[in-house]
């Protein structure tokens, strides 16, 4: 393991007892240096503010890493909007099994992903620069996961064209989420998503559990999402190469 933690101005958190149910003896060394890298560099580069150091595992560590619950074993995964790897890396950290892309357009987050994952030897995570737009009509995953990226409705216009025929989308929402999934439900039924499920995880390691909005297509075998007004519409392959109309 590399050096993560060279610029080490606080001292890293200490590791709460919890942690050991998500992270296996073998990976929870992975997950304290990225804990005590965020301490450390992470606040002097400005990737995340001083005051979250004290709350590092509770509300961002932990948080992210029960996203693993709902995540199938062997799975690609695209977290957009990773920004310092929330909840991408912990998921890759705590599951070596899936393949993940950080999708991140800034620079200064992207460098410091990218020395994460070389500095942890974490060869099952790659690091994009851009926005999650780009990859639009290039790139599907099993699962497309974000934490405080957007609000539902442009997460979902910027997600969807990334979701596999049999994939799912799982966003990390707040507890006033479900106004945003009836504000969308319409638009899912056209689209030809299956109605939102607003689930709560890992409630036997954070409190309050982790809130996630799920959203799958209805038919794998006619998916396409129109954006929102305003928006370029990105269709699959999957759709138009069966000659269905939209
Ligand atoms: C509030 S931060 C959240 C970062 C991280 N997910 C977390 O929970 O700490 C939002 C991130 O989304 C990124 N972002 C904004 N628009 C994006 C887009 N269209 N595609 C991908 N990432 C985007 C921003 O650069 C920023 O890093």
């Amino acid at each position: 393991m590399g050096d993560v933690s060279r610029e080490t101005p606080s001292a890293p958190p200490v590791t709460p007892e919890v942690a050991r149910r998500v992270f296996s003896s073998a990976r929870l060394p992975l997950i304290e240096a990225y804990a005590a890298s965020l301490a450390a560099a992470g606040v002097v580069r400005g990737l995340i503010g001083p005051r979250e150091v004290p709350r590092l595992w509770e509300r961002h560590l932990l948080n992210c890493a029960v996203l693993g619950e709902v995540i199938p074993e062997g799975s690609s995964v695209c977290d957009i909007g990773s920004g310092a790897g929330l909840p991408g890396l912990v998921v890759a950290i705590a599951r070596p099994d899936v393949r993940i892309t950080l999708v991140e357009p800034l620079l200064r987050r992207t460098t410091y992903l990218s020395e994460v994952v070389e500095d942890l030897e974490l060869p099952h995570v790659e690091v994009v620069r851009g926005r999650a737009e780009a990859l639009h009509g290039r790139r599907t995953f099993d699962v497309v996961t974000s934490r405080a990226v957007a609000p539902l409705g442009r997460l979902l216009d910027w997600s969807m064209p990334l979701v596999a025929p049999t994939g799912v989308l799982i966003a990390m929402k707040g507890q006033s989420v479900a106004d945003e999934v009836a504000a969308e439900s319409q638009r899912l039924a056209k689209a030809g998503c299956s109605p939102a499920e607003v689930l709560e995880i890992g409630s036997d390691v954070v409190s309050p559990p982790s809130v996630v909005v799920r959203v799958a297509w209805a038919d794998p075998s006619q998916v396409g999402w129109v954006g929102a007004p305003g928006q370029t519409p990105s269709r699959s392959k999957s759709r138009r190469s069966r000659g269905r109309k939209a």
